[in-house]
């Protein structure tokens, strides 16, 4: 079955209308007008674990701390001087200073700007400029460290509740390493609600016609294997010549790693980094590579409209995100796509389950399991 991508004018499409260009930027990191309770909307679920984007590798220099705030925690991220790039906890051990607003690098370590001691990737510290010794539980690590690796452009930090080291890897994906694809062009939002609630979309088979406007609705073809969820469907794609028969395949891996690729119209590959700020928000980074003879010459415009629509979608998919609630007891119907296999999918990644006890936890229950180590 074919989705065709030509818009049909939506109840979402006529509320953003109404915002200039210069607005709608504006909106898409604003904080909420009027936030609603997040227990009320029952978003107050845990954070799922996994590999999480926290920067682009090419926004930290050689020699660059930051201040980060990502999983409900205030960190430090820095470059040392090898190009290795490590996170910690940003609150110093010792009176407490946040090393991410004017920590220096020394090295390949952070040095606190309030009485510099240092610290390694460990979060242990190696030096105290003032004292004859360093503290025995200071020099074995005092302060939480993050794994932390670079793939396909960006940083990506492991996130554990519990602190349990990496189960699975970030996966590489070839176009960003290749002379042949153009550098990122990126956007960026801030979503007022959960993780899941992102994830779900993908599998949310009806909402592409009512929120996105296309004219049918796609028959996914959504196989869910382990940590690893993967799709493909065929679009008629507009442009100025014409529709296009096309493809657009999506893979996730665990709740982190997320990207899109679409064949047949202008080869192009979008890269998800959507990270829990807090359990009820979210920042979401778009990071879009197109062939670079595609995305230059006479299908230039083809291209970038391909980029254009799919962050309309985002815009459009936002407007409900902000302030839907959690349906733990969703009333489905036919034609819905594969939500409750979504969410069967989805709970390995929480360390713990919501215990709601209502009739979608308890299905989640007894098919919650973890992926292999
Ligand atoms: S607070 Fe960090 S060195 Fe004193
Ligand atoms: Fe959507």
């Amino acid at each position: 079955m074919n989705v065709d991508m030509s818009a049909a004018n939506t109840a979402v499409r006529q509320h953003l209308a109404k915002f200039s260009p210069e607005e709608l930027l504006r909106w898409r990191t604003a904080p909420l007008d009027r936030p609603l309770d997040a227990a009320a909307r029952r978003i107050d679920l845990p954070m799922p674990f996994g590999w999480f984007v926290v920067s682009y590798s090419d926004e930290l220099a050689k020699g660059e701390v930051k201040p980060l705030r990502y999983f409900g925690k205030e960190l430090a991220i820095w470059r040392g001087e090898d190009g290795v790039v490590r996170m910690v906890d940003a609150y110093c051990r010792h009176l407490g200073s946040h090393m991410g607003h004017a920590g220096r690098v020394q090295g390949n370590d952070l040095e606190c700007p309030f009485h510099a001691w240092h610290y390694d990737g460990n979060g242990a510290v190696t030096k105290i400029p003032y004292s004859k010794a360093i503290p025995p539980q200071a020099r074995r690590g005092c302060i939480p460290a993050w794994h932390v690796v670079e793939r396909n452009r960006f940083i990506w930090a492991w996130y554990h509740p519990h602190g349990v080291a990496p189960m699975f890897e970030v996966e590489m994906l070839a176009e960003t390493s290749s002379p042949d694809w153009a550098d990122y062009e990126k956007h960026e939002w801030i979503v007022h609600g959960p993780l899941q609630n992102l994830a779900e979309n993908g599998v949310d088979a009806a909402h592409f016609r009512y929120i996105h406007g296309t004219t049918n609705m796609p028959a996914y073809d959504v196989k869910f294997e382990g940590i690893r969820r993967v799709a493909s469907v065929d679009a008629k794609m507009p442009t100025p010549r014409g529709e296009v028969d096309g493809t657009i395949s999506y893979g996730t891996v665990g709740a982190g790693q997320a990207w899109t690729r679409f064949t047949g119209i202008c080869e192009t590959l979008m890269v998800a980094g959507i990270t829990p700020i807090a359990p009820d928000c979210t920042h979401v980074r778009f990071a879009f590579t197109q062939l670079k003879s595609a995305a230059q010459g006479p299908t230039a415009g083809v291209a970038r409209g391909v980029i254009k629509d799919i962050c309309r979608q985002l815009d459009q998919d936002k407007v409900v995100w902000d302030r839907q609630m959690y349906r733990t007891d969703a009333l489905l119907c036919d034609g819905d796509g594969p939500i409750l296999d979504f969410r069967r999918y989805y709970r390995q990644f929480y360390a713990e389950l919501p215990q709601d006890g209502d009739a979608d936890s308890k299905i989640v229950k007894r098919t919650f399991s973890r992926p292999a180590k």
